[in-house]
């Protein structure tokens, strides 16, 4: 299932997805406020990658991972995800990463609309939640672009290199929409 937006289309990832991937993961300013890390090796990222893809096969699925591509030439820009919760509380988390020439294009904000879309019309969510480091700006204006609202801020949450940091917590629910 691929789900599209103006300029871009989301579409399950595969292990054929790993170069890119890993190419991804090797930008400094990409990792700057991640946990993950820059891996040391492919290896290291096909590990990373294993339990995602294993997750499509789970019944009821309760994670996704995307890569994101260009609708127009099927170019890799970055990748999606969507973690969901248990199914009474009907609750996604997502987050993102774009390739770093292609930031400032507005990609991330159609990309978070995109995303709040099918969270909230394909998988019947009532909430969508998302976190932030707080030093992490341009996420902070994508989020509040794509309509979500600050809720509140967990303090030295984020192992990032050697330092525990804040994070913000951000959120959209159905009545958002409808300006309830
Ligand atoms: C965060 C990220 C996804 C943004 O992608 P992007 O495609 O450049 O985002 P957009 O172009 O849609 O919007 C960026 C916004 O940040 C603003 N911005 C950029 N640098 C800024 C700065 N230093 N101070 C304030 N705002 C800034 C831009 O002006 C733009 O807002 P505007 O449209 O109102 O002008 C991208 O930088 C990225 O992948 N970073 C690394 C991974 C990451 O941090 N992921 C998010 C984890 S929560």
């Amino acid at each position: 299932m691929t789900y599209q937006s103006t300029r871009l289309r989301l579409v399950e990832i595969s292990l054929d997805d790993q170069d890119d991937i890993h190419h991804l993961h090797s930008f400094p300013e990409v990792d700057e406020f991640n946990t993950l890390g820059i891996p040391r090796n492919i290896d290291e990222t096909k590990e990373y990658l294993t339990p995602l893809i294993q997750a499509q096969k789970v019944t009821p699925r309760k994670s996704y991972f995307w890569k994101i591509e260009l609708l127009e030439t099927f170019a890799f820009i970055g990748i999606a995800g969507m973690t969901l919760s248990l199914d009474r509380f009907k609750r996604g988390e997502i987050y993102y990463k774009l390739l770093p020439n292609c930031w400032g294009k507005g990609y991330a904000t159609e990309l978070g609309k995109l995303l709040i879309g099918v969270g909230f019309n394909e998988f019947s969510l009532h909430r969508i939640e998302a976190g932030v480091a707080t030093d992490n700006i341009k996420s902070i204006r994508v989020l509040e672009k794509m309509g979500m609202r600050r809720e509140g801020l967990h303090r030295k949450i984020l192992p990032i290199r050697g330092e525990w940091k804040d994070n913000y917590h951000y959120a959209i629910v159905e009545d958002d929409l409808n300006g309830n």
